[in-house]
């Protein structure tokens, strides 16, 4: 049950589902400060805000305390706090000051839409909206907070209105502000690079500025829209910890500051270097918006209510709760050497396998034999399909395979039909050189006729195709920003409209083909965000294939997406990222983490590497909705031990699949035992490939044991079930 409770008297207002409260007081009776968030509690009697005024802040009297003294929720520039705050306005008379007192406050049931931005639905839940507004010039700020039934997470968002007569310019517009009574936290975030994204960095908070963010336009490999801070000792089963995560895929910023206090400022949202946006009078801007969970049961709690809310508010489309089938993809089997008898042999040899669906990658249109043309010409090349996509497509469907294909859609190449009709459709800067990247240049998508041209020319392919599913890849960031389409007082609004045109074309097409399965791609994983997977319900994790690397980019990335989320493929041996060789069963093994597919030319494979795939599809087709939607748990981390190990409870918590990876080989080991969780305590479990049973208990207070070591990435797989006298 939802509450969501005002006190007149304390000036309160406080949100709980029963197992999380957040509280939020109004000093002076207008200024909104942070009380609390964490555990429910039944009421907040006192509203003191200790640490930094050790006094009612209902007495405060702000000449004498400034803003600066208090914990927020939504802080801005120039009028008393002197720390970084959340919103800032330039007004038409070049003045920034904005004093936003809280006027009105509403409750409603489900969550208000935020025009043109991904957002989670509002079934279950209940949402305050909280207006503030500066009388001076007429600028109001809502503050949304969403609460679920389901999911200890709150969603918070923001608009900005300028009711005022002048245009207003925004500078600055975060999501949220979280203004925390201390630091005693550790920092968690995920930053990388192409073929290594999401690394687990944890690090204590210390004075100033930490986080992460991204100035390319796009979420990007280099760094994640998420963070986490946990208390320190917070393991992944105990202690206390929170998760931010943000549902937008362009330049972002997630900063914790820590104040003179000592006090943590955690905010999130869009960008503020290069930005901002003019409002005229009655315009409105729309912070995107960010998921804050708060667990007292360590980092798992926190996979757990993520988890909830993207099955159960935030994936849309066919598949999003449904088994995906098991694909072949040509990438790494041809790059750009095929013709259509390649890939139907290709095709053939994995319906033998029991694959289910065959993946045409890049280079199946224009004349693009490499990555230095084509781009935006999506029109069949027939020299390598004599029939076009239609009738390869026809072929394989034939074969009882489904059939998608790859298109990157927000490109041009300046060797393309398209460039030479329309050389003024892509972001560039003026008269300067274009600065290409793979030999490619972004489309203008704040531009309306280059958004209908994507629309028109990927659907009437995926028509053509009668395609099953389509791969969008996204492989450069934006640089000379510029627009033949903005005049120029609007190009600093470019690297948003353009995350904005994207949403208009992916909601486009993916609405107009709802039968269709559309994975996101950005050279791997540079645009894994949460807004792009309401989008489209699973996204390619990680161009490294490699089976070690892969478990830890997976067990970074589970934090916050299930495996349903995450593209995960069989590739072959060496290993083109790394170059490393890792058993078969591994590399199974570790794409079962993932949507499973394959990554391979399946002609090279042996009989019997062959009979063991089969055996892997027939696997995982039993296990699939299991280990998609049901409890994800990390056992042990692979950026702590030279090991990995994970494991899955399906949802009715009667089966739980266990997997276990050795970075090295190592002689006269002594075997481990292996600490499971989630189990019933009372309950058996059988080991279904040994018929080993074990007590839930004994699995997991004292472990399942591991065996010995058997060489260089070896690893273990259990796939346990209740036994039916429990
Ligand atoms: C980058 C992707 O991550 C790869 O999987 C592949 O689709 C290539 N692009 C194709 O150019």
């Amino acid at each position: 049950m939802i509450h969501i409770s005002s006190d007149a008297a304390r000036h309160c207002i406080h949100l709980s589902n029963g197992r999380v409260s957040y509280v939020i007081h109004f000093a002076a009776g207008r200024y909104p400060v942070h009380i609390y968030w964490g555990k429910a509690l039944r009421d907040v009697q006192d509203n003191t805000v200790v640490r930094r005024t050790g006094r009612k802040s209902s007495t405060l009297d702000l000449n004498e305390t400034p803003l600066d003294r208090l914990p927020q929720e939504c802080p801005v520039f120039g009028c008393g706090d002197m720390r970084e705050g959340m919103l800032q306005a330039r007004h038409a008379d070049g003045t920034e000051a904005l004093e936003l007192r809280a006027v009105n406050y509403r409750v409603e049931d489900g969550k208000p839409e935020l025009p043109g931005l991904p957002s989670a639905r509002g079934e279950g839940a209940r949402t305050l909206v909280l207006t503030l507004r500066d009388e001076a010039s007429g600028v109001e700020a809502d503050l949304n907070y969403t609460l679920w039934e389901d999911t200890d997470v709150i969603a918070r968002s923001a608009v900005i209105r300028n009711t005022g007569s002048t245009p207003v310019t925004v500078e600055k517009a975060l999501s949220f502000c979280l203004d925390l009574e201390d630091s005693d936290y550790d920092l968690l975030t995920f930053q990388g690079a192409w073929a290594r994204e999401r690394e687990w960095t944890r690090r204590p908070l210390v004075m100033g500025d930490q986080g992460n963010g991204t100035v390319r336009g796009a979420s990007s490999h280099q760094a994640n829209p998420f963070l986490v801070l946990s208390r320190p000792g917070c393991t992944e089963e105990a202690g206390e910890c929170m998760g931010f995560a943000l549902c937008w895929s362009g330049s972002f910023l997630a900063n914790v500051h820590v104040d003179q206090f000592r006090a943590a400022r955690v905010m999130m949202g869009i960008q503020p270097f290069d930005f901002s946006w003019t409002l005229g009078p009655g315009e409105s801007f729309t912070c995107p918006e960010a998921y804050l969970a708060w667990s007292g049961e360590g980092l798992g709690g926190l996979t757990d209510s993520f988890r909830a809310l993207i099955h159960g508010h935030l994936t849309t489309g066919a598949y999003a709760r449904t088994e995906r089938p098991i694909l072949i993809n040509n990438w790494e089997a041809t790059y750009f050497g095929f013709d259509e008898e390649k890939l139907l042999s290709i095709a053939r040899k994995a319906k033998e396998m029991g694959v289910e669906l065959f993946v045409l990658d890049d280079g199946w249109f224009g004349k693009r034999d490499s990555d230095n043309c084509s781009l935006g010409d999506w029109t069949d090349d027939l020299r390598k399909l004599p029939h076009g996509l239609k009738g390869l497509s026809e072929k394989i469907h034939a074969m009882g395979l489904k059939f998608g294909f790859w298109v990157e859609p927000e490109m041009v190449s300046p060797d393309s039909d398209l460039y030479r009709a329309h050389p003024d459709w892509c972001i560039h800067a003026g008269n300067r050189p274009r600065l290409e990247n793979r030999n490619q240049l972004v489309l203008d998508l704040t531009r309306p006729d280059v958004r209908d041209y994507i629309t028109e020319t990927i659907s009437a392919a995926i028509r053509r195709a009668d395609a099953d599913y389509v791969k969008w890849d996204m492989n450069r960031n934006i640089n000379m920003i510029g627009s033949a389409y903005l005049p120029p007082e609007k190009i600093r609004e470019l690297p948003v409209r353009y995350i904005l045109g994207v949403y208009e074309v992916m909601r486009r097409i993916t609405a107009a083909f709802p039968q269709v399965l559309f994975e996101s791609c950005a050279g791997g994983g540079g645009r894994f965000d949460l807004g792009i997977l309401s989008l489209m319900p699973q996204g390619w994790t990680s161009d490294d294939t490699d089976a070690w690397m892969r478990c830890r980019i997976q067990y970074s990335t589970s934090l916050l997406f299930p495996p349903s989320a995450m593209g995960a493929h069989v590739s072959a041996v060496p290993n083109h990222q790394t170059g490393r060789v890792s058993p078969l069963a591994t590399r199974a093994a570790v794409a079962m983490g993932g949507t499973f597919g394959y990554e391979l030319d399946p002609t090279k494979l042996s009989d019997e590497e062959i009979e063991a795939i089969r055996g892997y599809n027939r696997r995982f087709r039993d296990w699939q909705k299991d280990l998609f939607y049901g409890r994800f748990l990390r056992l042990r981390s692979p950026y702590e031990t030279d090991e990995c190990a994970w494991m899955t409870v399906s949802p009715d918590g009667k089966r739980a699949a266990v997997t276990h990876v050795y970075r090295d080989g190592s002689p006269n080991e002594i075997p481990g035992l292996l600490r499971l969780r989630g189990l019933d305590p009372d309950a058996d479990y059988r080991d279904t490939d040994t018929g080993a049973v074990y007590g839930g208990d004994e699995l997991m207070y004292r472990g399942l044991p591991l065996y010995g070591r058997q060489g260089d990435y070896s690893c273990r797989q259990f796939f346990l079930e209740k036994t039916e006298e429990a």
